[in-house]
């Protein structure tokens, strides 16, 4: 069954790259009007020219998501250029590292800033224009929404917090025609990923051990990642809101994680 969003009008934040960037393209590919808020002026532009073949439209807005002023103004700006938002994919993320005592107050706070505040912030402004005829809402949280990994105490309390966001909002917003949903990846293949992978000494490595942290046995692409979005962006999701869908190649399926389905008890009796 193919997802018709003929007419629609979407916001994808952090759509210059990575999983922003797979998303607004399938949003496009479905018919809607896509907008790209990144603070990103280089990639940006480059994504959204590309898009924007065959009939597809996607337009750039340059924007820092953890800034009110910028927010207000871009949304405003989106509005005038597309008349609606139907959609909000709040997907724009930093990665930092650091476990309380190493984390400045300084890195708290900008990822905070871009990771929780700026999913509040776009909302704040979109809702107002949903109110008006619906819409939905996808938060794009993380396995770490659910789970902790070491050294990374600012990330995972801004995933988590999203989840608490979702929740929130869908309550809120239940019986005023909005839905708002929770897609939480495993490690996907982006630049994030690879960034963050090139900081140990042996990045292929790094990436081999991720594969071998999900079940399926590999990290996930990010139209994965992208089709789960649109999805839950699409009427086809029209009696789900407050849920978050897991889509991690069953990396948080594991007791013990896959080290110990490896070598763990009752390894030796399965092959
Ligand atoms: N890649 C993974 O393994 C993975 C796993 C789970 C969750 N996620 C989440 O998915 C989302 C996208 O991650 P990705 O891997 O595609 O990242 P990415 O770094 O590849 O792309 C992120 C995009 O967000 C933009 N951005 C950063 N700060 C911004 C700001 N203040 N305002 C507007 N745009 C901003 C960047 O310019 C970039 O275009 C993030 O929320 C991330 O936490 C990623």
């Amino acid at each position: 069954m193919t997802i018709s969003l003929q007419g629609k009008v979407a916001i994808v934040t952090g759509g210059a790259m990575g999983i922003g960037e797979a998303t607004a393209r399938r949003l496009a590919d479905s018919g809607a009007s896509v907008a790209i808020l990144d603070v990103d002026r280089d990639a940006g532009p480059k994504t959204a020219n590309d898009i924007s073949q065959n009939g597809r439209v996607c337009e750039f807005f340059a924007c820092n998501i953890a800034v009110n002023e910028q927010v207000s103004r871009t949304v405003d700006a989106v509005v005038s250029k597309f008349g609606t938002i139907d959609i909000l994919v709040n997907n724009a993320g930093i990665q930092s590292y650091g476990d309380v005592v190493s984390t400045s107050e300084e890195d708290w706070d900008r990822l905070m800033g871009i990771n929780l505040k700026g999913c509040f912030l776009v909302s704040k402004f979109v809702v107002p224009h949903m109110l008006k005829s619906g819409g939905a809402i996808v938060i794009v949280g993380s396995v770490q929404s659910f789970s902790a990994v070491a050294n990374s105490v600012a990330y995972v309390t801004a995933k988590h917090g999203l989840l608490g966001l979702t929740r929130a909002m869908s309550l809120d917003y239940a019986q005023k025609g909005i839905r708002v949903n929770c897609v939480c990846p495993g490690a996907i293949d982006t630049p994030m990923l690879r960034w963050a992978a090139s900081l140990a000494p042996d990045p292929d490595e790094v990436i081999r051990a991720c594969d071998r942290m999900h079940a399926m046995g590999r990290i996930g692409k990010a139209d994965e990642v992208a089709d789960a979005i649109v999805y839950l962006a699409s009427p086809m999701a029209s009696f789900i809101t407050g849920a978050a869908l897991v889509v991690d190649g069953g990396m948080l399926v594991p007791a013990g994680g896959m080290g110990f389905q490896e070598g763990g008890t009752g390894a030796a009796t399965h092959k």
